[in-house]
């Protein structure tokens, strides 16, 4: 019988992280569903079912990635998917609207505090828990990378006047998901050569608490192009897609 794979999932412990867990574990994979509260990824596990297995994951603390990376290393020896997907779309501030964080947002007013907080999760943290899963990545026959970005972060649709979403792009959170396309086309360059795909996909504009619940999609719906990225093994590496297809970068 054919081995199941291995799939970490950050901040899977709510919406698109754990729908994404559910719909991997539906496919098959074994899934670690990473929480930076364990308890509140007990839970997201256990009712998701016997292949999804909480592991407390704060992606930007260094001892809680180093742990996790203990952890994979002495459970399984290899990661044959690793979907970041933990974000926030503000600094600390719960509860706060949509049109709030757009106008907190704007590269004129923008707290600089506030944008170093949100990059630190957004961005730096994508790139040194990837740094770290390297060795278990490695391990696995076809190792796959899927960075959960944003149609939002796209520099070719906010150049274009016509795009609906580009009153919105600003520094604290929009600007992030740029920087994390540029990761994530700066990690699939360099991986190429040892064939691990690093991919970024975008959700539907999805009911969640990164907007306080102001998304349009369910997290179902939301998840569907996350969901076909994860479980994508043919496109070529350095591929960004949305709902609709292919995202320019
Ligand atoms: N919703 C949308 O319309 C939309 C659109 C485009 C892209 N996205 C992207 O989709 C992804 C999932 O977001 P979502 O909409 O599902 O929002 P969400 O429900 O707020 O989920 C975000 C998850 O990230 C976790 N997280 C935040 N900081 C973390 C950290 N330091 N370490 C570990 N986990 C951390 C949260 O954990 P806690 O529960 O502990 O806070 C939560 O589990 C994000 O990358 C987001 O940018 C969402």
């Amino acid at each position: 019988m054919q081995e199941k794979m291995l799939a970490l999932v950050t901040g899977a412990n709510q919406g698109l992280g754990r729908q994404i867990a559910s719909e991997l574990v539906a496919n098959g994979y074994i899934v670690l569903v990473g929480s930076r509260d364990f308890e509140k990824g007990r839970e997201a596990a256990e009712s998701i079912g016997a292949d999804a297995h909480a592991i407390q994951l704060d992606v930007t603390d260094g001892a809680s990635i180093a742990a996790a990376v203990d952890r994979i290393r002495s459970e399984f020896g290899h990661l044959d998917l690793l979907v970041n997907n933990a974000a926030i779309s503000n600094a600390g501030i719960p509860g706060r609207s949509l049109e709030e964080n757009m106008a907190a947002s704007r590269a004129s007013v923008a707290s600089i505090d506030q944008m170093r907080t949100v990059w630190e999760t957004n961005v730096f943290a994508v790139l040194a828990l990837t740094q770290a899963m390297l060795p278990l990545l490695r391990a696995a026959p076809s190792a796959r990378i899927l960075n959960v970005s944003s149609g939002v972060g796209s520099l070719t649709l906010n150049a274009d006047p016509s795009f609906q979403y580009r009153a919105g792009f600003g520094v604290i959170y929009a600007a992030s998901k740029t920087a994390l396309n540029a990761i994530t086309l700066s990690l699939a360059i360099d991986l190429e050569p040892e064939g691990i795909k690093v991919y970024a996909a975008s959700p539907g504009f999805t009911a969640t608490a990164l907007n306080n619940f102001q998304g349009t999609d369910t997290v179902e719906v939301g998840a569907r192009n996350l969901v076909r990225a994860a479980l994508d093994t043919e496109s070529p590496t350095g591929t960004f897609t949305g709902p609709s297809g292919i995202l320019p970068w």
